[in-house]
């Protein structure tokens, strides 16, 4: 059976400059396996073979997008980690690239070799310029012993691009046209990065966890990861915990675990909500904790938030939907005047001055942005609203019944 830590197996122990260690673990031998005894082909195969699916928020299947982005005629194709790790509560990448760069580094290397690509980018979160430094000096140390070097002669080069501090930023097509030097805007799709993407060219983006796991894809063989998981979630998953719980964290999980596991790993107690996925993900009650964390059911970037019982929903979600109205970028008016609209209404009821007509207008506006916003900023701010009216009426009702009091 695989270990169960594989994306993890290495942080523990690494020092991020201390290439030697990787490399005496086996390091950059699935590198050279992919560029020494398989064709782009058939890595891009063995991926697909593998199930593995982004582990970024959207659960796309890293085979297929590399697949079609190999496919796709074109002067020059580019890979982009996406490292902006801006999902609310997340903090799992940033654990990977303080402790691990390498094993990263080696995923893009397969991912650049895989799809015939020069030219690869690492799109840092403003706030992890801490990471800049020892980021530049892996990658450079890993040039300087020719390891990106190819059987053909050609090397990929790898730069790191530092993002401005905005959320929509990490979603890839707004990411894109930051590292285009442009305004972080999203664009208008399809097309589709894998066809078209950087500066018009096909383009392969994912997650840093997404690309931590090629490497053992790569050197086991897709078969060896998609024997732990779920029917349509393979592997493990990496999450961060954090809010409600005595032992906040990281923890990688197979596929399929049920959220308990994960709260008592955590330390949580006297849970009444857990919200999955960031401000963006989905909330479930504190009796559904046996639920599986997978694709198939919640799962989202990998962030999970406790609540406790001292919480009040309505105050939880005013704090969401503030997050969402100040970092829509406002291209478009489902999400630019929505996340407004859901401010001025949850914080109406937060004073205890809603009426029953706000329940019914949040449902509405919530369905309307979920069907119209231009990404996935706009689309997914609604389901913290949504879940909670649905499992936590009680919390919104009580403030509506507090005015027919007063009055
Ligand atoms: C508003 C918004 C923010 C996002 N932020 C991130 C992020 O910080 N990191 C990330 O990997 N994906 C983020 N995504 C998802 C990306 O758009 C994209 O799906 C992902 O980079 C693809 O990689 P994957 O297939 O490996 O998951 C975001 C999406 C949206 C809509």
């Amino acid at each position: 059976m695989p270990e169960e830590r594989i994306v993890l197996r290495h942080c523990d122990t690494i020092d991020p400059e201390d290439i030697e260690t990787y490399l005496a673990r086996g390091g950059f031998k699935a590198l050279e396996k992919a560029t020494g005894a398989m064709s782009p082909t058939q890595v891009v195969e063995e991926v697909k073979g593998s199930g593995l699916r982004g582990r970024g928020g959207a659960g796309f299947p890293a085979g297929v997008k590399w697949e079609l982005c190999a496919g796709t005629p074109a002067a020059q194709r580019f890979v982009i980690c996406n490292a902006d790790e801006g999902e609310v509560g997340t903090f799992k990448d940033r654990y990977i690239l303080e402790r691990d760069p390498f094993s990263l580094i080696e995923g893009i290397a397969i991912a650049g070799y895989a799809i015939e690509a020069r030219q690869a980018f690492i799109y840092l979160r403003a706030e992890y310029h801490h990471l800049l430094g020892p980021l530049s000096k892996a990658i450079a140390g890993i040039r300087e012993r020719g390891l990106l070097r190819r059987p053909d002669g050609s090397e990929l080069d790898i730069q790191v691009r530092e993002g401005a501090g905005a959320y929509v930023c990490g979603e890839e097509t707004a990411l894109m046209e930051s590292i285009e030097g442009k305004r972080g805007e999203a664009r208008y799709r399809p097309p589709f990065p894998p066809t078209r993407g950087l500066w018009g060219q096909p383009t392969i983006i994912n997650n840093v966890e997404t690309l931590m796991n090629i490497p053992a894809i790569v050197l086991n063989g897709g078969g060896w990861f998609s024997q732990i998981g779920t029917e349509r979630s393979k592997g493990t998953k990496v999450f961060s915990i954090s809010g409600d719980v005595r032992q906040p964290g990281v923890f990688e999980l197979v596929m399929g675990s049920p959220l308990q596991e994960l709260l008592e790993l955590a330390a949580a107690s006297d849970t009444k909500m857990v919200q999955i996925g960031g401000a963006a993900g989905r909330v479930l009650p504190g009796d559904q904790i046996d639920t599986p964390l997978s694709f198939e059911t919640v799962l989202g970037a990998g962030s999970v938030i406790a609540f406790d019982t001292t919480r009040d929903a309505v105050a939880v979600v005013l704090r969401n939907a503030e997050f969402f109205a100040e970092e829509s970028c406002g291209l478009c008016s489902p999400c630019r005047e929505g996340t407004l609209a859901m401010v001025e209404i949850l914080t109406r009821l937060s004073r205890g001055e809603g009426t029953d007509r706000d329940l019914a207008a949040l449902e509405e506006l919530g369905r309307v942005m979920m069907a119209t916003a231009l990404c996935g900023l706009g689309q997914a701010a609604p389901n913290c609203v949504l879940d909670t009216l649905q499992h936590f009426r009680p919390d919104y009702e009580s403030k509506i019944k507090h005015l027919a009091a007063r009055g």
